[in-house]
């Protein structure tokens, strides 16, 4: 076929057939659309019947705003997700054509170094990533990469790395040894201690240890790791054995809320030891799920040899992520909630979570026969449990029958060997307001005296279950 003058162009060249028949497309008048599928279906369907299709069955999910699982952000303000959804096509990995969100990536990365006291912000290495998980696995096949070079230059094996971390880590890091081959050594709870503490830390160390995992708010309980303290036993297990061993901070909620809101404590980058740190901009950093960050103190803690240079979409950009395509809305709506707030805007939100969190655990004690692991003193979570004794109810019971009432309100026993110890964990985040509060402590109190209620009754008498058949065409309808 001649190649048409390129004068003559015009946009019909370009279309097909069968663009023309999507976008013109009429069905007819009486189609319906199906219902639920988990088949592609043979024809198309017009956009605003899928459009109330798609959003009834979305209907049918949880309320963002009662569920107290989650440490992600659920609430952003209008203009942040005007943003987004202006963004919503831009690919991150495509830098050639949007340096623009490149520069913002770059900011937020020196913004976030100067937060964790980077004494070199200019020589931090950072990236954005989908989240906490992949940040993790990145902090951990650095660790493991610088690892093998040292153990290489001194002539001896790579064969047994391993990395020592409690066993309150999130389920991340399990992924992390599992994926990329390195052996987790778990340091485990003991009763009344729910994290990693430093006096049976350096038991699990030797010179195969590619690095200490250590979280600023813990998953299970909201709790923060001593990181200094842990800082400190590896110097003094240095001192004694010659091995260097480095730390990462899984910072995924506490590296968001510790600068703001406890100044005075050491866990970022003011200790040497420290090489890396990860957070989740999608939780405390108050963007919607998609988004983490990444940091390496300097170019010494992030290898050259895991960052690959690519030119495939014009231009040549350093690339360390498992993915390559990816939102870039995220990185946008991140720089406009570090404009938007600032230290102290951020600070403010951080107070009102943690009064919010404090209050609730003044209130749950109230109720009866609860008790507090934690009362939101450190990430603003708290995690509470049955009081020692028979209460004819376990925290499960709790926990379905506030599901019952919307709140998603997550019970789990603790790994072994406190496996008896089962906790109700209650996260507060922006948006979780007064209303909200007064309205779970309702709930919670009443959803108690009916456990309890329940308990000190009678077991109902047993009769046969009788099913009445149903007509061959029930009408379902109220
Ligand atoms: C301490 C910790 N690390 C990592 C993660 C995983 O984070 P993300 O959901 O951002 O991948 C979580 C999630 O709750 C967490 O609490």
């Amino acid at each position: 076929m001649p190649i048409p003058d390129t004068d003559v162009i015009s946009a019909t060249d370009f279309r097909t057939d069968t663009d023309t028949r999507i976008h013109t497309l009429v069905p007819p008048a009486a189609a319906q659309f199906p219902g639920p599928a988990d088949e592609l279906p043979a024809a198309a369907s017009p956009p605003d019947l899928v459009l109330q299709q798609v959003r009834d069955e979305l209907a049918l999910d949880g309320s963002a705003q009662r569920n107290l699982a989650t440490f992600v952000t659920t609430w952003m303000e209008p203009q942040a997700r005007q943003l987004m959804a202006e963004t919503a096509e831009k690919n991150l990995a495509d830098r050639a054509e949007y340096p623009q969100i490149t520069a913002m990536e770059e900011r937020c990365v020196r913004m976030l170094a100067r937060l964790w006291h980077a004494p070199h912000p200019e020589q931090v290495r950072g990236c954005s990533t989908t989240g906490s998980s992949e940040a993790a696995m990145l902090g951990g096949l650095a660790l493991k990469r610088r690892w093998q070079q040292r153990r290489r230059a001194q002539g001896k094996d790579t064969a047994r790395p391993n990395v020592v971390m409690g066993a309150n880590v999130q389920v991340c890091w399990k992924k992390f040894a599992n994926y990329f081959e390195v052996e987790p050594r778990y340091v485990p709870m003991e009763p009344g201690r729910y994290h990693l503490t430093p006096d049976t830390l350096t038991a699990y160390c030797d010179d195969n240890t590619i690095g200490v995992v250590t979280v600023l708010g813990s998953t299970y309980d909201g709790s923060y790791e001593p990181v200094a303290d842990i800082c400190m036993a590896l110097d003094g297990y240095q001192a004694a054995t010659g091995t260097d061993i480095p730390v990462h901070v899984d910072g995924a909620s506490g590296a968001m809320v510790a600068p703001f809101l406890d100044p005075g404590l050491m866990w970022d980058f003011q200790l040497e030891r420290v090489a890396s740190i990860n957070t989740s901009g999608h939780k405390y950093g108050h963007v919607f799920p998609g988004l983490g960050w990444a940091l390496w103190r300097d170019a010494e803690a992030l290898p050259d040899d895991l960052v690959f240079e690519v030119d495939y979409l014009g231009g040549s950009s350093p690339s360390f992520t498992l993915n390559f395509s990816r939102p870039g809305a995220h990185v946008v709506a991140q720089y406009y909630s570090f404009l938007r707030y600032g230290f102290e805007g951020l600070r403010h939100l951080a107070v009102e979570n943690r009064r919010t969190a404090r209050a609730l655990a003044t209130r749950i004690r109230a109720v009866g026969p609860y008790e507090l692991v934690t009362d939101g003193s450190e990430l603003p979570a708290l995690a509470f449990r049955l009081a020692h004794g028979t209460h004819g109810f376990t925290v499960f019971d709790v926990s379905r029958a506030m599901h019952a009432r919307g709140w998603q309100l997550p019970a789990y026993a603790f790994p072994a060997p406190c496996q008896d110890v089962s906790v109700l964990r209650l996260v507060v985040r922006t948006g979780f307001t007064a209303e909200l509060a007064g309205a779970f402590i309702a709930d919670l109190t009443e959803v108690t005296r009916q456990l309890r209620l329940r308990r000190s009754m009678p077991a109902p008498a047993v009769k046969p279950l009788v099913v009445a058949a149903e007509p061959a065409h029930a009408n379902t309808s109220a």
